[in-house]
């Protein structure tokens, strides 16, 4: 055996993982070299101590209850785009300032597989069939142009916010390669940084890692917490750092109304001198498939929906709102040093969350075998795992018609957050925007359509209205363009201008 592979097998046999070897006299030389390489960069002790640590708290939370341990958010942490509007313009002013100095810069995370959306290229290149078909990455791209155009004009002086993507070993590739072949929608390639998290072992309940061929081992991305490590090691501080960089606003990829970058809730959170901040909306009922922000043993934590039960989502305060209602739409805002300390100190004592899953494994025959139940973990940190941290944290509501709408699912007849319910989300938040700008709508006969339209059977949407984010950015600087003015949907406003598309062509 070679003395490279015969020092592989003792660190293996040593870390009680040398199954993973196991089919190497029947593998090809291509797969022996695959094989090797994927086997030397992994550091097998410290795996399996993740295993161990994850799976004991893992079954200290099961024990212990969730439920019993968690609070609401407190009042004073707490901002509100309704109960506050008198400080929204403050807000928003504060943030607009501090974007205006480049000092804001906005962080994606993409990382994720799409698995349950059932594509196989990374979920922000997906096109949810609006008029325009835009995908998700380019409505985020043009936002930050936009923003950035906002701030210039209001502060009188250029600026830049860069964006950071995080992929993963299975988005990095298809995603840069989507970016440059769409000339990075109008951004400068220079401020568009790419990197890379990491990815661990799917693993068995005995702490053996599970092989998904006789040559390559069953590895996925390591949750979006995988972050505060990748931030470390591929230079991405060092980077944020060189520019100056005071604010982060991380979020995720799926949610079309997202608002990049959002300059009220950076205001808020400056003002509030957060550490960290959570954007949340107001939990709509006791099953909805959201995480919550809330205080777990008095630290700041979110607690997904599966870690709770049922009595403990269905409890209600005083007033008859759901006592745990800050639902979490995974938009954060970091404070540069917040950050910093978190990759320098914190991240080493993060825990990975547990997943049981069904894990395609090949057997001691090497048969690929597909299991029917759970037959093995993988192993994630999550994102806000940080939160308890925080020295100062701030939660910041938003309403959900205007901010939230996650493309999780595929679409199916009456299917939550699908294709269908993120384009309608868009669409419907484009035609109040209109209307509020003044602007009105006419059905084929030439009468107004109602401001709150019924809808009929089988129609998609009342109204078909897109509005670019080149031209607008939350709503603002359409008076101009629309105001008195009479619409026939689809309506489509744009850098070209203001276009009605009727059935039979523009
Ligand atoms: C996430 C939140 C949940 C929130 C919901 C709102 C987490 C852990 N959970 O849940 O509290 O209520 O969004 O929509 O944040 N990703 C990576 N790397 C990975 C895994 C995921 O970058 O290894 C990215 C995905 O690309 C996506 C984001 O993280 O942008 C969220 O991942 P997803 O699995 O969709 O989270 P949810 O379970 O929906």
């Amino acid at each position: 055996m070679d003395p490279k592979i015969t020092g592989l097998l003792s660190r293996l046999t040593e870390a009680g993982q040398a199954h993973l070897l196991g089919f190497w006299d029947n593998l090809s030389p291509d797969e022996r070299t695959a094989l090797s390489q994927e086997l030397q960069i992994l550091d097998f002790q410290e795996i399996n101590g993740f295993f161990k640590r994850a799976m004991e708290s893992f079954s200290c939370t099961k024990n212990e209850k969730m439920d019993a341990r968690m609070e609401p958010v407190p009042q004073e942490v707490l901002g509100s785009v309704t109960r506050d509007r008198g400080s929204l313009k403050r807000w928003e002013q504060k943030g607009l300032e501090c974007i205006s100095q480049s000092k804001v810069a906005v962080l994606l995370l993409a990382g994720g597989q799409g698995t349950r959306l059932g594509v196989s290229y990374p979920k922000g290149m997906y096109d949810v069939g609006l008029p325009s078909h835009k995908t998700l990455f380019q409505i985020q791209a043009e936002r930050i142009l936009k923003l950035q155009h906002l701030a210039e004009e209001k502060n009188k002086r250029k600026c830049i916010i860069p964006w950071y993507i995080m992929t993963s070993g299975r988005t990095m590739e298809s995603t840069k390669d989507f970016f440059s072949r769409l000339n990075y929608f109008g951004l400068d390639k220079k401020n568009v940084v790419f990197f890379q998290q990491g990815m661990l072992p799917a693993m068995d309940y005995d702490g053996k890692i599970i092989m998904e061929s006789k040559s390559k081992l069953s590895m996925a991305p390591d949750g979006n917490g995988g972050l505060y490590r990748a931030l470390g090691n591929q230079g991405i501080l060092d980077d944020m750092q060189r520019r100056g960089i005071e604010f982060i606003h991380v979020y995720c990829v799926d949610n079309i109304l997202v608002k990049v970058a959002d300059p009220a809730f950076a205001g808020f959170c400056m003002e509030k001198d957060a550490d960290c901040g959570a954007k949340v909306v107001e939990k709509s009922n006791p099953t909805e498939a959201v995480g919550v922000v809330c205080k777990v043993d008095g630290l700041y934590q979110v607690v997904e929906y599966s870690e709770i039960t049922l009595a403990t989502a269905e409890k209600r305060s005083p007033d008859g709102r759901l006592m745990f209602n800050a639902g979490n739409v995974a938009n954060h805002f970091f404070r540069f040093s917040f950050l910093k300390d978190i990759v320098e100190m914190y991240e080493p004592k993060l825990e990975h969350h547990v997943a049981r899953k069904k894990i395609p494994f090949v057997d001691a025959q090497g048969q690929l075998i597909t299991p029917d139940k759970p037959n093995g973990i993988k192993m994630e940190k999550f994102v806000f795992d940080i939160f308890q941290f925080a020295k100062t944290f701030a939660v910041y509501e938003v309403l959900r018609e205007d901010e939230f709408s996650p493309l999780k699912n595929a679409d199916r007849q009456d299917g939550k957050d699908t294709p269908s319910t993120a384009r309608h989300a868009l669409m419907s938040l484009h035609h109040r925007w209109v209307l509020n700008a003044g602007g009105h709508f006419i059905d084929e006969n030439g009468s107004r359509v109602p401001a709150i339209p019924s809808l009929k059977d089988g129609t998609d949407l009342p109204i078909k209205c897109e509005i670019s984010p080149l031209v607008s950015y939350g709503g603002e600087g359409l008076e101009t363009l629309v105001k008195d003015r009479e619409f026939h949907p689809t309506l489509i406003i744009d850098k070209n201008g203001v276009h009605e598309l009727v059935k039979n062509g523009v």
